[in-house]
């Protein structure tokens, strides 16, 4: 099992290259499986859920390779429509293929995600839209076993909750329904976006009516594209906190600074002093951390995806913070591992109250999501001393070369068996 070691404290200081997003990266991947081309993915990160995405695709019979920095899937030859448990269990995203091998099949067997250390990720905003484009579904032994047996047929759908993965479930699979779909209600994440764009480029038909509305128009097929995948905004507002908690000035490259301007304002709120320039946004951190009232919410509000790092820098500020988790019922797993490292932060439902003037001690620690381990890291560069994060292959779900890049701009940060 292995672990890092972080020995604390340091100010980091330098440049820090973004990677392609995760999140723009798993649905793109499911989208290719409408193709009977080939597709040239750049940018992709190297990260475990990427890698368990493309074991998912080779089980269906697409073929991988990667060549350069690119990523050639070639689906001729692929006709499964079985998603088995050992690979959509450690990976939630991996429901994101039954909207595609539904439109390429008209029926599927993927099996159900099952809950995870955030909460119970259920999919029934999925499954309800899919049958308003005729697909008939029953759950049995952990599995959705779903057909449309006249095929997908456009329709009106309007989501009850918005739902990022629900809606990028929908839009691939409409893309090839018969006829007209309208989706009301959408998640709008950029990575919904980088989705759309890649399906247009492949000659799909899909427009954004309003702003959270979206209009498809179903084709027969698709064609070979090359796309790029957009910059991860997590990991980019990840490295943005550890600059600020770390009073350091890190320039964070390879980036859409408009895609980050909510984390960007509250950060410059709570005192650091930001510099937008075209693709790259330097952060100098501030001694005085204010303290706020944080709730996360779907795009464009604060991103849940982001909420333990800042809570982390909140144990910071001169005084008290709130933070309320609206998306994900089970989101303050970081906070017992925090209080281990002397934070004084107290949980009541989907509220935190985070106490201010916290100095971390360094200590042994056991990451629980991908999220709540990076929060860890944050914590371990300004305490003093060597800390010790467990389980870290929560963190390699999502975080590309995490050690080298932290290590560039001047932590002390190892991996140890
Ligand atoms: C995506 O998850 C992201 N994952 C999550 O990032 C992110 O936290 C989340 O969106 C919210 O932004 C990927 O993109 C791979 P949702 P997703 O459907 O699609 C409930 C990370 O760290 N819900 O928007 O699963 C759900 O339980 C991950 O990279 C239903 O009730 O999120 C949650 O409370 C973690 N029924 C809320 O809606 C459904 O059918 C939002 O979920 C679907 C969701």
């Amino acid at each position: 099992m292995q672990k890092l070691e972080v020995f604390g404290a340091t100010k980091l200081k330098g440049q820090i290259k973004i990677s392609g997003s995760k999140n723009a990266s798993l649905p793109i991947l499911a989208a290719t499986l409408l193709s009977k081309k080939k597709i040239n993915l750049k940018n992709v990160p190297k990260v475990r859920d990427i890698e368990t995405m493309l074991t998912l695709l080779r089980s269906l019979g697409s073929k991988v390779n990667s060549k350069k920095n690119q990523l050639i899937i070639n689906n001729s030859k692929q006709k499964k429509n079985f998603a088995s448990y050992n690979l959509v269990k450690t990976m939630r995203a991996g429901i994101l293929v039954l909207g595609p091998l539904l439109a390429k099949y008209s029926s599927a067997k993927v099996s159900l995600p099952g809950g995870c250390a955030i909460g119970t990720r259920p999919i029934d905003i999925h499954l309800k839209a899919l049958s308003k484009l005729g697909v008939k579904y029953k759950i049995n032994q952990g599995y959705v076993i779903a057909n449309a047996p006249k095929g997908l047929k456009g329709n009106k759908i309007h989501f009850k909750k918005i739902s990022v993965g629900a809606t990028e479930n929908l839009i691939i699979a409409a893309s090839l329904a018969k006829g007209t779909t309208l989706l009301t209600n959408c998640a709008i994440e950029p990575e919904i976006k980088d989705l759309v764009d890649f399906l247009n480029n492949m000659g799909c038909k899909i427009r954004w009516i309003s702003k959270r509305t979206i209009k498809i128009i179903g084709v027969k097929e698709v064609k070979e594209i090359t796309h790029s995948v957009m910059f991860d905004r997590i990991e980019a507002g990840t490295y943005l906190v550890a600059a600020a908690i770390t009073q350091g000035n890190l320039i964070i490259q390879n980036i859409i600074p408009d895609i980050i301007k909510t984390e960007i304002k509250i950060l410059k709120k709570l005192g650091s002093k930001i510099i937008i320039k075209k693709n790259e946004v330097q952060i100098i951190g501030n001694k005085k951390i204010k303290n706020i009232k944080i709730k996360t919410a779907p795009y464009p509000g604060f991103p849940t995806d982001l909420q333990a790092q800042i809570m982390v820098l909140l144990c910071k500020s001169t005084k008290n913070s709130i933070i309320q988790e609206d998306i994900f019922e089970n989101r303050f797993m970081h906070v017992a591992e925090l209080n281990r490292m002397g934070a004084k932060i107290l949980t009541n439902g989907n509220k935190a109250i985070i106490k201010g003037n916290i100095n971390f001690a360094p200590a042994e620690l056991m990451a629980t999501d991908l999220r709540a381990s990076v929060s860890l890291i944050l914590a371990a560069l300004t305490a003093n001393g060597k800390s010790i994060i467990n389980r870290i292959y929560h963190l390699d779900r999502g975080y590309e070369n995490i050690e080298k890049k932290l290590k560039k701009v001047g932590a002390k940060i190892k991996r140890v068996s």
